[in-house]
Formats: C-alpha cells, sequence, structure tokens
C-alpha cells in the first residue's frame, strides 16, 4: 500500500482528481492512499499566515519553513510504520530534477510519499535544506503552484502500482520504456479520410506485427526524440 500525502494551501484542488480513474482504482483496491493536509492547519501564527516577505527585500511573498515542517512532522509521526527507506519527501520547483519516468517508477516503490505544493515567490530554502528529500521539477517552466505537478506525480506513480492498471491498458509497451517511443495505435474505421490501417496489422500475422512495431518504435523516437537513443531514461 502506496500512502501519498499532500501538503497544500489549497486542499479543495484535489476533492475530485481522487474520484476518478486510475486514483480512484488504486484507492479502491487498496492498493493507495491519498491525504490532503491543510498547511494552514500547522501554522504558529495567530492570523494562520504561512508565508511571509522575504529577507532582503522583493516582490511577493515566501513560504515559511515552520508550518511546512510541522506538517511533515505531524505526517512523519502518522505514518510511523512505514520503513524510513521508503519514505520521500518531495519538494515541487522549478529548480528540481526534471521528472522522468524512470523517478516515477522509483517513486512507485515507495510506501509513502509526501508532497510539499509551493505557492508564491517559492518556499524558504531551509525546506530544502532540512525538509525535504527530493526536489522534483515537472518542467522547463513555472506554474503559480506545486498542485498540478503533484497531480502530475500522483497520476504518474499510481498507474504503475501493480494491479491498477489492467491488461487492455499495458504499461509494459508504453513510449519511455527501453528508451523508445510507443509504436502507432489505430483503432477501427479500417480507412478513414483515405488513410489506411498498415495491412500487417489486419493480417493476424503476430510475428510480424511485432516486428512492424518494433520498427516503427525505433522509426517514431529517432524522428521524434532522437535524444532518447542515447540516454538512461
Ligand atoms: C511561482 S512558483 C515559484 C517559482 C520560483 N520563484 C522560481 O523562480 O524558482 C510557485 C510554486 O509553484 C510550484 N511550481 C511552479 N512551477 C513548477 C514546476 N515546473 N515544477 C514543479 N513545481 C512547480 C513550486 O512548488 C513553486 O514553489
Amino acid at each position: 500500500m502506496l500512502k501519498i500525502d499532500i501538503i497544500t494551501i489549497f486542499p479543495q484542488l484535489f476533492t475530485n482528481i481522487t474520484d476518478f480513474g486510475v486514483i480512484k482504482e488504486g484507492k479502491a483496491k487498496k492498493l493507495c492512499e491519498v491525504n490532503v493536509y491543510n498547511l494552514r492547519d500547522f501554522t504558529i501564527d495567530k492570523h494562520k499566515k504561512v508565508d511571509d516577505r522575504p529577507y532582503g527585500g522583493g516582490t511577493g511573498m515566501v513560504m515559511a519553513v515552520q508550518p511546512i515542517d510541522d506538517a511533515v512532522n505531524f505526517i512523519k509521526s502518522k505514518n510511523k510504520t512505514v520503513n524510513k527507506e521508503f519514505q520521500k519527501v518531495i519538494l515541487l520547483s522549478p529548480q528540481g530534477e526534471t521528472l522522468k519516468q524512470k523517478k516515477l517508477k522509483f517513486l512507485s516503490t515507495m510506501e509513502n510519499i509526501i508532497i510539499i505544493c509551493g505557492r508564491y515567490e517559492g518556499v524558504d530554502e531551509r525546506v530544502r535544506l532540512l525538509v525535504s528529500d527530493l526536489e522534483i521539477s515537472i518542467g522547463d517552466y513555472i506554474l503559480t503552484g506545486g498542485e498540478i505537478p503533484a497531480m502530475v506525480i500522483i497520476d504518474g506513480v499510481i498507474r504503475l502500482l501493480e494491479g491498477v492498471v489492467g491488461k487492455e491498458q499495458s504499461i509494459i509497451h508504453e513510449s519511455f520504456e527501453n528508451n523508445l517511443l510507443d509504436f502507432p495505435q489505430y483503432t477501427r474505421p479500417e480507412i478513414y479520410k483515405g488513410i489506411r490501417v498498415p495491412e500487417v496489422l489486419i493480417s493476424g500475422n503476430h510475428k510480424e506485427i511485432e516486428k512492424w512495431r518494433k520498427e516503427k518504435s525505433l522509426e517514431s523516437t529517432r524522428e521524434k526524440r532522437p535524444d532518447l537513443i542515447d540516454k538512461n531514461y
């Protein structure tokens, strides 16, 4: 059972995503649990503030370390039975390591993932230094908060848990497996606006189909993502 704990100032944003698709499936099969914590519940500030002005000046606000540290410690104390080796605290940040399928696979082997969603100008550097184990970015662009990146991680990790995705959605032949993109897929009708489904796919010859798919997979990778071929994703 993978426990995912999210720390955010907008818990309501997660209300719907846990009730659909793979996340709902994973929860129903008791393969995962998703808990959302409101950061404001952990601040010692009497006005429930979780942010403050940056030292040194500048625009915007910075999320304070105290509420985040206390929230993480509270979650850890609730998850006492988790093996520490299989518990990771993730800080979402555009400055982190860019998320790849390999990292999702690693995270899917954990027992507990605690995700910190930043907002405003980001979080006090001491969160990275003292509280988190991993700093993850979902790409080289800036979003307003860590909630959407957290959803990306949750979705990507839960679908990798054994038993969540059915055979019909096999994850074995997917893009990024063996550093290759997936082969082209077709479904009915056989001809659409003059484009016919490749003959081999309706031949019933499984050996030939397998060969065609391997070739196309390599061809797609060379054409669209040649960088993958040399990389260890
Ligand atoms: C507006 S961003 C802060 C950006 C920060 N000032 C910087 O330039 O590095 C606010 C929060 O959104 C989240 N965020 C924004 N873009 C992200 C990305 N590409 N990947 C992961 N988290 C991101 C992070 O949690 C971040 O703390």
